[in-house]
């Protein structure tokens, strides 16, 4: 088979490292790929935005099977323009994918069906906003409508801090159009926890849990990024929240999206809060999280080509997926100066022993060799029978990748071995 894949980050990079394991796979095409992702796919200059050129070359290269792993092309219709020709696809539809495309359809979606979620307020007139906020209880988050690079959340702990995320958003365009309309909500506590699941749209499986670090400094400090580090599982997930979880959030999402005539089929990603009432709904994605990815799929056993294809043909409910009970944890290391600015070109080195589990974000090849080209460069993951383990050997791994000006977190994992489950 031939297949092709959409995007270019870690995730592109972990999908690609699970799917060459599927024997019948002889090609894998990325687009556009990265100069790490080049060891394991052949990568094409063509931007995951770019539909058009994306059907054509998928057309053109008679590609079997595509999967769309960003959240644009997904929202831009990346599936429907496949699927018109004929090319099976792992990805929801834009009608579906609308659920991380807009916030205010997420959150009417939660509160007509009942799930639950922040309580909230939309707003398109930012006068109206700022006279909501008046009286709002502080703190308070503010999130642009549409997609803005995971940038688009704002929590306001004075009441100023929410007016000037309004106008800044509404006035100032800092999110252009996504943020005409805005969300403003309940500011929720509690530890959180991804969960990013397969559905065809009738069944719903979880994959194994997993948790983010977004912030930049040590101990959850600084600015937000893309993610620094993750662990799975994620401790706070206990098999009774789970069970919770699975009838309150998990399956009521797919119903209702199928009672909306938007049937998902894909990755739904499911960004809960275990709050002190019971787990809550943060946010959904339309796709597999980043770098959530880089640790749930390392530990999937069934092979995930299998799997994917099981949520397109619609028969997920017949296949057994199957995860590893051992502990993952992914650091990931950054060009110094990330989330703002920083330099790029230097050269990486991977020991070859571990490069099947190094997963690249910004990488780019320059005269033969892999240099940075990016903020978030890489994440390591190792695998072990405990959390603890899986942290020390991913540090481990970390130490012994070079590049100048890199950067990590130094503390991924730690928020979980702190968690009461954690023996
Ligand atoms: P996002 O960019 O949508 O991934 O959201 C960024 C982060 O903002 C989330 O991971 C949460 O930590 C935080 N956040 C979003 N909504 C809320 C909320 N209602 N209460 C507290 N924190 C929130
Ligand atoms: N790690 C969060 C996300 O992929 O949106």
């Amino acid at each position: 088979m031939k297949i092709l894949v959409v995007g270019g980050g870690g995730r592109e990079h972990a999908i690609i490292t699970k799917i060459k394991q599927n024997k019948n796979v002889e090609k894998i095409f990325a687009l556009p790929g990265n100069g790490g992702i080049a060891r394991d796919a052949e990568c094409v200059n063509i931007g995951a935005k770019d539909i058009d050129a994306i059907v054509s070359f998928a057309v053109e290269n008679a590609i079997d099977y595509c999967i769309v792993a960003p959240d644009d092309p997904l929202v831009l219709g990346c599936v429907d323009a496949l699927e018109e020709k004929g090319i099976p696809c792992f990805g929801p539809k834009a009608n579906a994918a609308i659920i991380e495309g807009s916030k205010v359809f997420a959150k009417n979606l939660m509160k007509k069906y009942g799930i639950p979620t922040a309580e909230y307020e939309t707003f398109d007139d930012m006068d109206a906003a700022l006279k909501y906020l008046e009286t709002a209880p502080i703190p308070t988050v503010i999130k642009a409508d549409g997609l803005a690079l995971g940038k688009g959340v704002i929590i306001a702990f004075t009441r100023e801090e929410a007016i000037d995320a309004v106008k800044s958003m509404m006035c100032d365009k800092a999110f252009g159009k996504s943020g005409e309309r805005i969300v403003v909500e309940e500011f929720l506590e509690g530890p959180e926890v991804s969960v990013l699941s397969f559905t065809d749209g009738k069944t719903v499986v979880p994959m194994i849990s997993s948790m983010d670090h977004k912030r930049i400094g040590d101990n959850d400090t600084g600015l937000n990024t893309g993610g620094m580090g993750t662990v799975a599982p994620n401790p706070y997930y206990t098999p009774a929240v789970a069970k919770e979880c699975m009838e309150k959030i998990f399956l009521p999402t797919v119903n209702a999206m199928n009672a909306e005539g938007r049937k998902f089929k894909g990755c739904l990603y499911f960004g809960l809060m275990i709050t002190k009432d019971g787990p809550k709904v943060i946010e959904y994605n339309c796709r597999f999280g980043d770098p959530e990815t880089q640790v749930v799929l390392p530990l999937l056993e069934t092979d995930l080509l299998t799997v994917m294809q099981a949520v397109t043909e619609e028969r997920l409910g017949d296949i057994e997926v199957k995860f590893s009970d051992k502990h993952a944890c992914c650091v990931i290391m950054a060009s110094k100066g990330y989330p703002e600015s920083y330099e790029k070109g230097f050269e990486i080195t991977i020991p070859e022993s571990i490069a099947n589990n190094v997963f690249v974000a910004g990488g780019a090849i320059k005269e033969g060799k892999l240099v940075t080209s990016g903020g978030r460069v890489l994440g390591a993951t190792a695998i072990a029978e405990t959390l603890n383990d899986a942290i020390k050997a991913s540090y481990a791994m970390v130490e012994s990748i070079n590049f100048e000006n890199s950067y990590y977190r130094r503390d991924i994992g730690a928020r979980a071995l702190k968690a009461p489950e954690v023996k």
